[in-house]
Parts: C-alpha cells; structure tokens; sequence
C-alpha cells in the first residue's frame, strides 16, 4: 500500500493543568495506534545538526517535543512537509515509508519517540535513491 503525507496525524495528548505544574500522559492504543516496543530519545544535539535522514520500511513512530522544539522533516517520494514541535502535548504519529529528517533542535530540546518495533538495522532505507525506488515500487503493488 502506497503510504502518503495524509496519513500522518497530528494529535493532542491530555494535560491536565495544575497550580503545581501540568501533567501529560499517553496509552498505547488509546493515543499511541502501536503497540509499543521501543522508546528512545535525542538529546544534545548541537546547534545546526540534524537526525534521521532515512526511512523504515515497517516501522511506526510517534515524536513528542517533550523539551524545546525541533522540526520534522517528511517526504513520500512525492510530496514533503514540514512539522514544528514546541508543546510537550503535541504528538505526531509517522507511519512506516516515510522519509524523515529531524532538525532546527533548540538549546536543550528532548524528542522523545515512541516505536512500534524493537532496534532492526534492516528495516532501515539509508539512500534517498534506494527510497524512492522503494516507494514506486510500492505504488505499483
Ligand atoms: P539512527 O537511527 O541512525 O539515528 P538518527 O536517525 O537519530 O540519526 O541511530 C544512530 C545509532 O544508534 C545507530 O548506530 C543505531 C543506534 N540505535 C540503536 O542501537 N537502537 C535504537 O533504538 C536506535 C534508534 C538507534
């Protein structure tokens, strides 16, 4: 199945507002579509560099700005979008064969990710090339 910018979805998560600080949470299926089997962070990242550059063939992924704000940086071989994170409640769910580059990191900025499968080298599209000849393969199916 050809897999395009429309199914990216952006979502709000609850925050529950408090004198004494707000407080916001997630549940796999409930907010998170995936179940999750991985979670990992990019932190320290300095000034003017960048993340990903790749796509998965199978894996899902929801980004949270938990900190700061980074942009996320999606193509599908056709198209390309560009999504400002910069609220701890705002989420974004990346289905798999999407291109994706994360960059314009703030001083201190945390983006957590949430991941439908455990770490798989193999499941990774390096090559801008190899992606695209990925994707209108895909397109052809
Ligand atoms: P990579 O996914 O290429 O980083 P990014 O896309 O943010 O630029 O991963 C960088 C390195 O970390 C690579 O050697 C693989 C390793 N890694 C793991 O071992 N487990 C993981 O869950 C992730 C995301 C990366």
């Amino acid at each position: 199945m050809r897999v395009i910018l429309s199914q990216v979805k952006l979502f709000d998560l609850p925050k529950i507002m408090d004198d004494r600080g707000n407080l916001t949470f997630l549940e796999e299926y409930e907010h998170v579509p995936f179940e999750i089997k991985r979670v990992y962070f990019i932190y320290d990242v300095p000034g003017g560099e960048s993340r990903g550059g790749h796509a998965y063939k199978e894996l899902e992924e929801v980004f949270i700005a938990i900190s700061g704000s980074f942009d996320l940086n999606l193509d599908d071989g056709n198209e390309q979008m560009k999504i400002s994170l910069n609220r701890s409640y705002h989420a974004v769910y990346v289905p798999k064969g999407l291109w994706r580059k994360l960059d314009n990191f703030s001083t201190n900025s945390l983006c957590l990710v949430l991941a439908s499968t455990a770490y798989n080298e193999a499941d990774y599209i390096r090559d801008y090339t190899k992606f695209l000849k990925f994707v209108n393969c895909e397109q052809k199916n």
